[in-house]
């Protein structure tokens, strides 16, 4: 935290309003001109952006949506509190992205769509995922961890039908909890703003009516009236966060930079470990909010537990990004298990994502490679 973000929340806090007000509304400006898209909608977490848009998109009961099982947990579970069913898919073995000829598979008339998670940063294919679903299927990116990052020059998040971010205080900027839903379809976020106060209508061009005896209509177009049309959620983002997030935004470009040379010199040093680093497809900057290795396979005698123990017995806040979530007991308890999804099983026994935050020195980085070296057995 700077002292800017600082004087920014305090100038927030001091301002008339303190929730939905002018910050919340700049914040959203930025943050479309960032991503390149013509709106967004400001929310109260990265779990809510994905809600709220598949509830804009209409997904309710007799409903599927496929999504990756290597992700965090929220983007399987928001399917589920729309009311309709998730499909697990699996992940491309070289960026552990949604598999696009995984999903092929799974799509049946019941498919509404897809949510395309950028795992570490790295763009998902959402071409790949949009020609196999087809016209009438969506693609939500779930780009929580892709703040930044570009296809062919295009920005994560205004890739597909819409494009969801979280910003929690691990992620590139932050609003302490936030999140927010990017898109070019202006009908789209028409939907968002009002699922994001309830699902509450103030449009009086929308007005259904509230069914009041003939001798009462008059009651029914007073300036107090609103109307509740669909089931939405609080998801309003407070002014003071807004403001955290608007005066983070401007070092977002920054960030992307130390990123990317962290990376690089991660790859120096790791180069003689028996360590795979992530890819970086040629048309892809990915935003790097990870940097998750895969260790050598258990059969060569690493056992990532104990390498994980010793790097954090040092000091080094290594972590295991994800668990497969079909693995996890509420999915276990809907018949999934252990051999569903090879792929990403075979991913998480291996994986270890390593420190890299733009306040890591390249000192650090030389650290954590000799200790990764020494839990290893590798020579130094
Ligand atoms: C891939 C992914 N999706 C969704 C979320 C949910 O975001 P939030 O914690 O802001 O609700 C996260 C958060 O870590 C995430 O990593």
């Amino acid at each position: 935290m700077r002292e800017c973000d600082v004087a920014a929340v305090r100038r927030a806090l001091l301002s008339e309003r303190i929730t939905q007000g002018a910050e919340a509304m700049a914040f959203e400006r930025a943050l479309a001109r960032e991503v390149d898209c013509r709106d967004a909608v400001a929310v109260s977490s990265g779990t809510t952006a994905l809600e709220l848009a598949l509830r804009a998109l209409g997904v309710g009961p007799g409903d599927e949506v496929i999504v990756p099982t290597l992700t965090y947990v929220a983007t399987a579970t928001v399917v589920e509190r729309c009311g309709a069913r998730v499909v697990f898919a699996d992940v491309d073995p070289r960026t552990l992205n949604l598999d696009p000829a995984d999903v092929a598979k799974r799509i049946t008339r019941r498919t509404r769509g897809c949510i395309a998670v950028h795992f570490g940063g790295h763009p998902a294919d959402v071409a790949g995922l949009a020609r196999c679903l087809g016209r009438e299927r969506f693609v939500v990116e779930d780009a929580c961890h892709a703040l930044g990052a570009r296809v062919a020059g295009r920005p994560a998040g205004g890739l597909g039908t819409l494009g969801c971010f979280s910003f929690h205080p691990a992620k590139h900027v932050t609003t302490g909890e936030g999140g927010a839903i990017v898109s070019d379809d202006p009908e789209l976020c028409r939907r968002l703003r009002s699922l994001r106060e309830n699902g509450v209508e103030r449009d009086v061009a929308r007005f259904e009516g509230l069914g009041l005896p003939p001798e009462l209509r008059e009651e029914e177009r007073g300036e107090w009236v609103y109307e509740l049309h669909t089931l939405g959620a609080n998801g309003r983002l407070p002014e003071a966060a807004a403001a955290l997030g608007r005066s983070q935004l401007v070092r977002l470009g920054d960030q992307l930079a130390r990123r990317r040379q962290l990376v690089a010199r991660y790859r120096a040093a790791l180069a003689r470990l028996p360590v795979e680093l992530p890819v970086e497809r040629r048309d892809v900057r990915s935003a790097w909010h990870l940097l998750p290795v895969r260790l050598p396979p258990r059969t060569s005698g690493v056992r990532r537990a104990e390498v994980y123990r010793a790097l954090q017995r040092r000091g080094i806040g290594v972590q295991v990004h994800y668990i497969p979530v079909h693995l996890q007991p509420h999915y276990r308890r809907e018949g999934h298990g252990f051999g569903d999804f090879p792929v990403a099983e075979g991913a998480y026994l291996r994986l270890l994502s390593l420190p890299l935050f733009p306040g890591l020195g390249f000192d650090d980085v030389e650290r954590v490679a000799r200790e990764l070296g020494r839990a290893l057995g590798a020579p130094r």
